[in-house]
């Protein structure tokens, strides 16, 4: 077999199996195979697949077929320009998510440009490390917390914190929630929480349900639990002038305000999608 027909044929069983994408994952996946970078697809469609390559190849589409995200076959994912460790351990992360590392830098440079080295953040669930690793790139005097309540998601943040080396300047701890930050205050909380409702289960893609973490997608019967636990911890965590910025599901936003009354300064930001995103709310 050669590349262009591994390629053709990957697809073709892509389409017929409904996989999203299924060009890119066709090329993405042969590439993957055969250690390869993108151009290799142009300058040498005639590649003869070795034996092993062709039962590589039938193994990995079989596994996409079934369902199971490219990303967890490949074991990466970028995020904010990084490359990042992805397993089926933590969530992949998600390009809409770059919203929330965009507008905690819109809020330093807004409010704390005087004096960047002192702000104190903590990213609550913080799966790969994507949130705390992106704004630890970013803000190197920051002193960056992640927590997450699965030890295998940490494991993971540690690991990429390290091969970024990034691992001196983000702190990764166990934590239901802020529980295990005691008195320490903050000046960001911030977070992408599990925020799908258990009864909306049968909308969501069926390589989340299958394949993704439960604890990372899931969050009561409307998807509001973690917010209901998780806000009033943040009030208390923060300085006062202090930032909350959340992520927020496809029809939460109206209830993540709620929970929000008596903060101040509270907005939202829409994806590229239009789709109200991320919220950000500031503690008085
Ligand atoms: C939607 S995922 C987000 C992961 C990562 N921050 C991202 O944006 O890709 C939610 C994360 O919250 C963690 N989590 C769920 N419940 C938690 C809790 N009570 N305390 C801390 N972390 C929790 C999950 O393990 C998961 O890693």
């Amino acid at each position: 077999m050669q590349l262009k027909q591994a390629v053709e044929r990957a697809y073709e069983r892509f389409v017929e199996h409904e996989v999203p994408s299924p060009r890119l994952n066709a090329e993405q996946l042969v590439l993957f195979v055969l250690g390869r970078e993108h151009a290799y697809l142009y300058a040498h469609p005639e590649h003869e697949f070795a034996a092993d390559e062709v039962a590589r190849y039938e193994e990995i589409v079989a596994q996409r077929e079934r369902g199971c995200p490219t990303q967890y076959i490949t074991g990466h994912q970028e995020f904010w320009g990084l490359d990042l460790l992805v397993s089926p351990a933590v969530l992949i992360p998600r390009p809409e998510t770059e919203h929330v590392v965009e507008t905690v830098l819109d809020l330093v440079l807004d409010s704390y440009k005087e004096n960047p080295r002192n702000i104190r953040i903590v990213d609550v669930g913080t799966g790969s490390g994507c949130i705390a690793l992106a704004l630890s790139s970013e803000m190197p005097k920051a002193e960056i917390h992640g927590c997450d309540i699965s030890d295998e998601a940490l494991e993971m943040a540690r690991i990429n914190a390290a091969r970024l080396a990034l691992g001196q300047r983000v702190l990764f701890r166990k934590s239901d929630l802020l529980g295990i930050y005691g008195d320490m205050k903050f000046d960001f909380v911030v977070s992408n929480p599990p925020y799908v409702g258990e009864d909306e289960a049968d909308k969501v893609q069926r390589q989340v349900k299958e394949y993704e973490p439960k604890v990372a997608v899931f969050s009561g019967k409307q998807g509001m639990d973690i917010y209901r636990r998780l806000i009033p911890q943040v009030k208390e965590a923060l300085n006062s002038g202090g930032w909350f910025v959340t992520e927020i599901g496809f029809s939460t936003e109206a209830q993540v305000k709620d929970l929000l009354k008596g903060w101040v300064e509270v907005r939202t930001t829409a994806d590229l999608q239009g789709i109200p995103r991320v919220v950000a709310a500031r503690k008085a």
